[in-house]
């Protein structure tokens, strides 16, 4: 756009709630709050030194914490041995298959209780089908064993006990609901498949859920409609969680919300982990909430895992060059400094040598990206 932009002169208005694009594209910013335009500036005077406490808040919301350390001895949940998933192009009367869209390629990872892998990659990388396939959802080859036990070979009548153990949260908090259900019977859905019990007994059980993902039970007979993004969002992760899973796909969970309620989805999700020591596959594009919540980060790039380890190790020094482009697009000038400095500040008081490899490594991130200039300039 940047390109598009100089080449033809075009005047553009850029709406989002992502802060690091803003940072980056922008030469002017507004900033808007039930309506009303609250600050405008240069984006550098309002990133650096904003004046209204809502663009301090939006900006302090920047920072989502830590994932909790995973319990020693934690039992591995989910395994994935070289997964391919292959769909197959048809063409022709008789729908001969005459080639593949090859969206993943040997996936390997594993998942433990109360731990999260993070899956990052850009659009197509293959993120989704990779989640879809280890639920079953979708055909793979390989490898899948859920709880030690091979689930691959098991057919859907086998599967269907697994199904309350492994749950799934999408992305879009409008289009996952079904908006001619009731909250109380959206959530309650999973409990008329999997337990008897009576419908009594469901409201109650429903009305806790609601409880512990912070919504008010008394709207348990409202529709999806009358809510907002985030609560529709805790609506599906009560679904997602009233029975009890082990393991818990999230797709995207908070990329279509603000990062204010992306903060508080994140702390959610992170209590109900701590809570149930439930096990993550988070997928997301947004690399900060990636590393909010993850212990083990896969980066996939055209269906390929390019970059496997943990997230301290990926965050802070990726090797694949296309982590660090992604790094590098992800984080404002404002972030890699105050990082750097904070960095800088733990390493300093560590001794002088763990800061040199420090700044070594983090020189190599910078490299080739943009943000090099600045890296020289703080230093
Ligand atoms: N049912 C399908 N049939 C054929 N090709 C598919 C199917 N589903 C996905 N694909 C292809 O597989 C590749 C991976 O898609 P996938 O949805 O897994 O990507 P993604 O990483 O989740 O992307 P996004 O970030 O946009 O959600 C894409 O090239 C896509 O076009
Ligand atoms: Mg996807």
């Amino acid at each position: 756009m940047a390109d598009l932009q100089k080449q033809r002169e075009i005047g553009i208005v850029f709406i989002s709630h992502d802060l690091a694009v803003i940072a980056d594209i922008a030469d002017r910013v507004v900033v808007m709050q039930h309506g009303a335009v609250v600050e405008m500036g240069l984006t550098q005077q309002v990133f650096e030194s904003p004046v209204h406490s809502y663009t301090k808040m939006l900006l302090d919301a920047e920072t989502i914490g830590s994932p909790l350390p995973v319990q020693l001895g934690a039992v591995e949940l989910l395994r994935t041995d070289q997964l391919k998933i292959w769909f197959p192009v048809q063409r022709g009367l008789f729908r001969r298959t005459v080639g593949y869209v090859k969206a993943v390629n040997d996936a390997s990872l594993s998942v433990r209780a109360g731990e999260t892998l993070g899956i990052v990659g850009e659009s197509g990388s293959g993120k989704t089908s990779l989640a879809l396939a280890v639920m079953r959802l979708i055909a793979s080859e390989n490898g899948i064993s859920f709880l030690g036990r091979d689930i691959q070979c098991l057919n859907r009548r086998q599967m269907r006990p697994l199904r309350s153990d492994m749950q799934i949260v999408f992305q879009d908090p409008f289009g996952s609901l079904s908006p001619r259900m009731s909250v109380m019977e959206i959530i309650s859905e999973g409990l008329e498949i999997h337990s008897k019990s009576d419908q009594k007994i469901h409201r109650e059980m429903v009305s806790v859920m609601l409880h512990e993902v912070g919504l008010d039970p008394a709207t348990m007979d409202r529709y999806p409609h009358e809510f907002s993004g985030g609560q529709r969002q805790r609506v599906a992760i009560a679904r997602a969680m009233i029975l009890r899973p082990k393991f818990v796909v999230l797709d995207e969970p908070t990329s279509a919300l603000d990062r204010t309620v992306q903060v508080q989805i994140v702390e959610l999700l992170r209590s109900l982990q701590e809570k149930y020591q439930l096990g993550y596959l988070f997928i997301s594009h947004d690399l900060k909430v990636v590393r909010a919540l993850s212990h083990k980060v896969v980066v996939m790039k055209d269906g390929d895992i390019v970059e496997h380890g943990s997230a301290i190790q990926v965050f802070d020094a990726p090797q694949h060059p296309y982590t660090q482009s992604l790094l590098a697009a992800a984080y404002t000038k404002k972030d890699v400094m105050l990082k750097l400095l904070v960095v800088v500040q733990e390493k300093v008081d560590n001794g002088i040598g763990a800061y040199w490899s420090f700044i070594k490594n983090r020189g190599y991130f910078l490299c080739g990206s943009h943000l090099l200039p600045w890296f020289l300039d703080i230093f």
